[in-house]
């Protein structure tokens, strides 16, 4: 059996290493080195009642003093170790308040979204009002109601995309423009009109550089009593102007337009090159701009305007086609790229 001596040196030997044991794991051990299961303090705690009178004071008192000794020190060792571990996670969890913040990235309109916005302003600031219609059309309003003959090959469902029916008036399909909207509105609204009407149009091509299978259009549309041909050329050039540059000159060139007569397209001279000619306007001098022209009796009277009282003209232009043109962009692909770098360097 242990001497109450031998308990004692264990318990000053023990008290001395706890100080210096470095984690809380190695605190315990040594603990239970003393006072542990079959430990020798534990041991002799258990032979107290079987020990004879003599021996039995002065082993408990040993007992109970390194038993006292040896788990204040382990106390006192497991705090010093919460504590240091505590100031080393608060220097290591130091924040320094006086950083400045991170900006969020931030999102901007897409470049055909703000070419889109500016155009239609051009016309806002003349007097004209938005209108709308429906992306999935009929075949009557798409071509019927515009004066496009039965065999005219825009119908062809190599060109156009068709939800239902053909091509026939009852024939549903994706507006492969935006002109079916002219229709609609007068027959909703009385004269005079002045409209333009961006949005989405489809039709059945390819994807290549300068085509994508859906496009933004923006059409226009003035009838009132009185309105010529001069009118059309005026308001145009405007838009020309204002769009690329107060010192662009245009020309108009006969075309042909089931919906209009006569029908023109109108050309800018170029911005990059002052009409030198350059490889923004191909060599020419001359951009095209868009398709115009005075608005077809046929197309009134299908609304149920009379074309006796009332004139008009009509215009159209790819909103994309005049973005891609103003910014120089080769490829109506990168439109779609996710890469924002892409639009981000147009301001
Ligand atoms: N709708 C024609 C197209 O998609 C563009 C157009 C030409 C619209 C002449 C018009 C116009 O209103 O008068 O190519």
């Amino acid at each position: 059996m242990t001497s109450a001596a031998d308990l004692r040196k264990l318990g000053d030997a023990i008290a001395a290493r706890l100080p210096a044991a470095p984690t809380v794991a190695e605190v315990d051990g040594l603990e239970a080195e003393a006072l542990g299961p079959g430990a020798p303090v534990t041991e002799a705690r258990r032979s107290l009642r079987d020990a004879p009178e003599t021996v039995r004071r002065e082993l408990g008192q040993a007992v109970n003093e390194v038993t006292a000794r040896v788990t204040a020190a382990a106390k006192e060792r497991r705090q010093a170790l919460a504590a240091s571990e505590r100031d080393a996670r608060l220097a290591d969890e130091w924040l320094d308040m006086t950083l400045p913040g991170r900006a969020p990235a931030r999102g901007r309109a897409h470049l055909v979204a703000t070419v889109w916005d500016e155009i239609v302003d051009i016309f806002v600031a003349l007097g004209y009002t938005v209108a709308t219609g429906p992306e999935v059309e009929t075949s009557y309003y798409n071509f019927d109601a515009l004066n496009t003959p039965s065999t005219h090959p825009s119908r062809l469902e190599s060109d156009t995309l068709y939800v239902a029916h053909g091509s026939d008036p009852e024939g549903v399909l994706l507006r492969t423009h935006t002109s079916p909207v002219q229709a609609r509105y007068m027959e909703a609204h009385p004269p005079p009109v002045y409209i333009v009407v961006p949005g989405r149009v489809y039709r059945r091509d390819a994807v290549d550089a300068t085509h994508t299978p859906v496009f933004h259009q923006l059409e226009g549309l003035a009838v009132d009593d009185a309105i010529t041909f001069g009118d059309l050329k005026g308001t145009l050039e405007h838009f020309a102007r204002a769009f690329f540059g107060s010192r662009r000159r245009v020309r108009f060139l006969p075309h042909f337009f089931p919906f209009t007569e006569p029908s023109a397209e109108l050309h800018v001279d170029c911005f990059a090159c002052e009409g030198s000619g350059c490889r923004v306007c191909k060599e020419s001098g001359w951009i095209e701009l868009l398709g115009c022209g005075v608005v077809d009796p046929n197309v009134l009277q299908a609304v149920g305007y009379d074309p006796e009282v009332l004139s008009g003209f009509a215009f159209g232009m790819g909103i994309d086609r005049l973005a891609m043109i103003r910014y120089g962009i080769p490829e109506l692909r990168m439109f779609f790229d996710p890469d924002l770098r892409i639009l981000r360097q147009f301001r």
